[in-house]
């Protein structure tokens, strides 16, 4: 099922998310943040992000393995889901890269993070993994992971472009956007 997607302004977004129970069928949550992402050409969902203040996110970034074949090895195959994760640590030299949310449609900004995560969490068999990943697939895990904890990639951003942003995120959150997916605003009339 697509569900729509919450934007800018719900609480939910900045909500800690709770752990899911090891065992539990997440396999109907799992299709639904695939199916959800998919439909709004995602590719990172977090489970707040579709009304569920939970411990999941998915990444699927196998639709940027053409453009980048030759930076990022592993991204043809980088297509996972990631239950009650936790990052064990960050390091390497911080690059930039203009980020985006589909929960902040048509913002885009210059986000800086670590190169390398690593990462504990289970699958969607609750399987536990731990992993370390670079390039595009930590920056997707970082950010992702942020939904878990109520954080969002303006967060970051200085207080002029924060000032800069106010009225498009005030837009946002009243429903004044155009996006190609179906969004729930929190302040929409
Ligand atoms: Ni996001």
């Amino acid at each position: 099922m697509i569900h729509p997607i919450v934007v800018y302004g719900d609480p939910i977004l900045r909500q800690r998310a709770k752990d899911i129970e090891p065992g539990t069928d997440v396999s109907q949550l799992v299709t639904d943040l695939f199916e959800t992402m998919h439909a709004a050409q995602g590719i990172g969902l977090a489970a707040p992000q579709i009304g569920k203040s939970v411990r999941i996110f998915v990444a699927d970034g196998t639709a940027l393995h053409q453009d980048d074949e030759e930076n990022e090895p592993g991204m043809d195959t980088f297509k996972k889901v990631f239950i009650n994760p936790v990052i064990l640590d960050e390091d390497g030299e911080p690059w930039v890269f203009e980020e985006g949310c589909l929960s902040i449609p048509n913002i885009r900004e210059n986000i800086s993070r670590k190169a390398r995560v690593r990462i504990r969490y289970y699958d969607e068999n609750w399987n536990l993994h731990e992993e370390e990943f670079d390039g595009m697939k930590a920056r997707i895990i970082q950010h992702e992971y942020d939904h878990l904890e109520g954080k969002l990639f303006i967060d970051y951003l200085s207080p002029l472009k924060k000032r800069i942003l106010k009225g498009k995120l005030s837009d946002i959150s009243r429903g004044q956007v155009h996006t190609e997916y179906r969004i729930l605003a929190p302040l929409r009339k």
